[in-house]
């Protein structure tokens, strides 16, 4: 089933300047990008981004961390996306993602973990609103 997927590459990733690197892996896969923008998350964005998270141990650092410098957002389209995306980034904790996933390979620990990816068909819809207006999104 064709699926929309968000997917945000995180202050360490812009910093490192990996966003060709990642995102030439979802296009050689067959993904589509059908929206794509660089933002600079303010604490209220990124506390509503991150609600489920609110109360954790290390939300503070996550919400200080994710407001440090600019992200990119994107929604990638494909069948089955959601889970595609989410086989390819790995193990949210990069110690334990395996080599040749995107955590596995660019990443060593949390929360710097340099992607997120959507985990559910809810939280995909959520997301992609969150950033993206209707009209900002390209679809055949
Ligand atoms: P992400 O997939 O964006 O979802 C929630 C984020 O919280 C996660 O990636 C990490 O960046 C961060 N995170 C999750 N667990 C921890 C942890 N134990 N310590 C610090 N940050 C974490």
């Amino acid at each position: 089933m064709k699926e929309r997927t968000f997917v945000a590459l995180k202050p360490d990733a812009v910093r490192r300047k990996l966003i060709g690197k990642i995102i030439e892996r979802f296009e050689n896969k067959g993904l589509e990008i059908i929206a794509m923008k660089m933002v600079k998350l303010d604490r209220e964005m990124a506390e509503k981004y991150y609600e489920e998270h609110k109360g954790k141990e290390f939300y503070e650092r996550l919400i200080n961390f994710m407001t440090s410098g600019r992200i990119v957002v994107m929604v990638i389209e494909g069948e089955n996306a959601i889970s595609v995306v989410r086989k390819m980034i790995g193990k949210t904790n990069p110690a334990e993602a395996e080599p040749g996933t995107i955590r596995g390979d660019f990443a060593l620990t949390t929360p710097d973990n340099v992607i997120h990816a959507s985990d559910s068909k809810e939280s995909a819809e959520r997301e992609i609103k969150l950033f993206f207006k209707e009209d900002e999104i390209f679809s055949e």
